[in-house]
């Protein structure tokens, strides 16, 4: 009974462990399509912002921890849906709004990426 009672926990423990690292992890090729076609071209397919355009703009690497504190959710949607448009350090910054182009779902899983992409 005690061995059953392990294996059975065991087994509920593997099982909430891969549902987690499926939805934290990986995001659905649709969105991973739509960052490489859309966003990639500035921010680089790793979000690092290492790109001719990246660089000239100053874009953040947004796979480090700071990035990813410093921004929140409603700060990213923001961006997304109404662009951006700044200077900062003497360089301007520029993304298009995206809000006509994109559903609000699938906003929220470019999102769910660009926090995925913590190193
Ligand atoms: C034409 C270049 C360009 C494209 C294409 C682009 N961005 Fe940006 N994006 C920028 C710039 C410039 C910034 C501001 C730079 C910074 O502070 O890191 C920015 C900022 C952001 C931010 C941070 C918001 C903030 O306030 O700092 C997010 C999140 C973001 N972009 C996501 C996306 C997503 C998702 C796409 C594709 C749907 C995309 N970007 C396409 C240039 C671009």
């Amino acid at each position: 009974m005690h061995t059953f009672g392990s294996k059975l926990a065991a087994g509920i423990l593997t099982l909430g462990l891969c549902v987690s690292v499926a939805s934290a992890g990986e995001p659905d090729k649709k969105t991973v399509r739509t960052w490489k076609a859309k966003c990639a071209s500035c921010h680089g397919n790793d979000g690092k912002g290492d790109t001719e355009k990246g660089k000239k703009m100053g874009i953040h690497d947004y796979t480090t921890a700071a990035w990813q504190s410093d921004t929140t959710d409603a700060k990213m949607k923001e961006a997304i849906q109404n662009g951006v448009k700044r200077e900062r350090d003497g360089k301007k910054q520029e993304m298009d709004p995206f809000k006509d182009k994109l559903k609000p779902d699938e906003v929220d899983a470019l999102i769910a990426l660009v926090r995925g992409l913590k190193k």
